[in-house]
């Protein structure tokens, strides 16, 4: 017998055309995502409290579609009937969202206009639906109503009245762009129904996506494990050890399609450095996430990279790189060599490292770790396929060596390596 005290959700349980989904921001993801719900057949409610936003963000994706249409990717009329089913409403108040049984948040990440959005919906939308947030970095259990305490809980009987609602509450984090990125994942924060999470996983492969699942640590999967693919590269650079073009060159030709100096000029300087201050400080400043002097400097100098028109290289108005000539000789010997000075050796040991803590912290699967990083980084290997060619042992004694030469608990071994 099942006595969870879970609530059964409506994402799987009617057709695509039954289930109304309600997408709060109209922005570069909120709108990629009302298209991947619209074209998965829902009827979409698209809701941003900016004056026209919506109808913007509709028209943009009318022309994204008529293209496809052009190229003959697309049939005709799957473009209509999906616009069709896409209603632009310009609100900054929830409680006139008509009711839905999947509503996907993503306006700005800020944590006060995320809580007041769903306090509103826990307040206007039915009990049944759940509600997803699509937050890049705030704790999950951070954003819905922190009105709901143990205290409540204790006072009734173990479960509050928001007890329910807390349990709809899950994060459904798409990369950009959304209709292109098949990545989700599915977050589970601490009060999360374990049923409501399988079916916004089920929902999600519905989609067409491929959702992978994490509790709500910092940075998710992606955010978290990502995070040596820039320091390592950036500590280099910053010790003196290797120039910029030339640590990209050895991760391109490791099979990474662009190189963490390229790669964070192109996301913006300012937005990889702040992603990375997050991870940090939520895990309480752990030295292995401690950003480098060397981006923040970029920061400071407002060299944030492509759209600055300098960052780590400089750029022409094409955007094509002017200094990012590599030194193809000393790429040659710096691979291979010793750990300290081998950038692909050095990233590759820190990402399984990341990896493996995440999956021995109970975080997620080895298998959907590897999905993610494969999927939402476009990495040519999983951490635990890069595990699993190197060996343990190995990829230990390149960290205690990396450990030795720069103590401070950066490269301190996973106990579970
Ligand atoms: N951009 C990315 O690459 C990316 C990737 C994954 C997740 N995210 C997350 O998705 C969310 C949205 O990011 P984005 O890049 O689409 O932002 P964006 O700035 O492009 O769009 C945000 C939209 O939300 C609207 N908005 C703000 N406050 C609102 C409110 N109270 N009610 C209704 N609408 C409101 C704004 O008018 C704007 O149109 C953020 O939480 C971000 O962290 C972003």
């Amino acid at each position: 017998m099942d006595d969870s005290p879970g609530t059964s959700s409506p994402l799987l349980s009617s057709p695509a055309a039954e289930l109304a989904v309600a997408v709060i921001g109209a922005g570069a993801m909120g709108s990629g995502i009302a298209q991947v719900a619209a074209q998965a057949g829902h009827p979409v409610h698209l809701v941003d409290s900016q004056p026209g936003a919506a109808e913007k963000a509709l028209e943009t994706m009318g022309a994204t579609l008529d293209r496809l249409v052009g190229k003959g990717r697309l049939e005709r009329a799957d473009a209509d009937a999906t616009l069709a089913r896409i209603t632009p409403m310009t609100t900054g108040d929830m409680s006139t969202v008509p009711p839905s049984g999947l509503v996907v948040e993503a306006v700005v990440e800020h944590l006060d206009v995320k809580r007041q959005i769903f306090r509103q919906l826990e307040q206007t939308q039915s009990p049944a639906a759940v509600l997803a947030t699509n937050t890049s970095s705030l704790p999950i259990d951070g954003i819905t109503d922190e009105a709901t305490t143990g205290h409540d809980a204790a006072l009734h009987g173990g479960r509050s009245p928001h007890m329910a609602t807390r349990g709809r509450v899950v994060g459904l984090h798409f990369f950009n762009p959304p209709p292109v990125m098949r990545l989700v994942e599915v977050v589970a924060g601490t009060h999360s129904d374990p049923r409501v999470v399988d079916d916004a996983a089920g929902l999600m492969r519905r989609w067409g996506k491929v959702p992978v699942r994490c509790t709500s640590t910092p940075g998710f999967i992606v955010n978290r494990v990502a995070r040596p693919f820039y320091g390592e590269a950036q500590r280099m650079v910053q010790e003196g050890l290797v120039d910029p073009a030339t640590v990209d060159l050895t991760l391109r030709r490791a099979g990474f399609r662009m190189g963490p100096m390229e790669l964070t000029d192109l996301i913006g300087q300012d937005v990889n450095l702040a992603v990375g201050e997050s991870v940090w400080h939520q895990t309480g400043e752990d030295p292995r996430y401690a950003p480098t002097d060397y981006q923040r400097g970029l920061v400071r100098e407002r060299r944030l990279g492509r759209k600055t028109g300098h960052g780590v290289f400089r750029y022409d108005d094409s955007g094509t790189a002017l200094d990012a000539t590599p030194d193809e000789q000393l790429a040659d010997r710096l691979v291979g060599g010793p750990v300290l000075t081998d950038p692909v050796a050095r990233t590759v040991a820190m990402l399984v490292n990341e990896g493996v803590d995440l999956v021995a912290r109970g975080e997620a699967s080895a298998e959907d770790v590897d999905t993610a990083m494969k999927l939402g980084t476009n990495y040519p290997k999983g951490p635990f396929e890069w595990l699993a060619e190197i060996g343990a042992e190995t990829v230990r004694a390149q960290l205690a060596e990396l450990d030795r030469a720069y103590p401070g608990g950066r490269y301190r071994p996973s106990e579970a390596l």
